[in-house]
């Protein structure tokens, strides 16, 4: 009946097309590069789990790692205010390229500010 935003951004496909365009942005980003791995693939993989639950589709993040605890696993990574901004540009560029529009991109969108936000856990000189 009523459509989740996991099926108004067009699901599985739409999805692994934003992942794979952020991680490229992230793998050169140089306030980022240097705390994620050098290959990306399990890190996208995934994130695609994530973002699918994230949205309100399948559990699949849950149903391979248990709950998310997102903060607790990002606490071994310094995560300053400018890498939440950089991490956030990634994703809108990420965004522009595969042409996400619309609500479901804005609402997204605003939600990704808040749970990176929630995500920094270093003050910006101690990096
Ligand atoms: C994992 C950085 C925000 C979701 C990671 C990893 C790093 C990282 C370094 C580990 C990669 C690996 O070892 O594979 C950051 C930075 C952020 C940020 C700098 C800036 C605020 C977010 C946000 C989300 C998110 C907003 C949610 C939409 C995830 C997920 C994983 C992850 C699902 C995989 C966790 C796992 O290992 O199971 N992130 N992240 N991150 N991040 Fe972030």
């Amino acid at each position: 009946m009523f459509q989740s935003p996991y099926e108004a951004i067009g699901g599985e496909q739409v999805i692994a097309k934003l992942v794979d365009a952020f991680y490229e942005r992230v793998a050169k980003h140089p306030d980022l590069s240097p705390i994620f791995p050098k290959d990306l693939t399990e890190t996208a993989r995934k994130q695609k789990q994530f973002l699918t639950q994230y949205l309100g589709g399948p559990p699949l993040y849950t149903a391979e790692h248990g709950h998310p605890m997102l903060r607790a696993r990002h606490l071994p990574f310094p995560i300053t205010p400018t890498r939440a901004k950089a991490w956030l540009a990634c994703m809108h560029e990420a965004m522009d390229e595969i042409g996400l529009n619309g609500p479901v991109r804005d609402e997204l969108y605003q939600r990704l500010i808040l749970t990176a936000q929630h995500m920094i856990n270093t003050p910006e000189d101690e990096r």
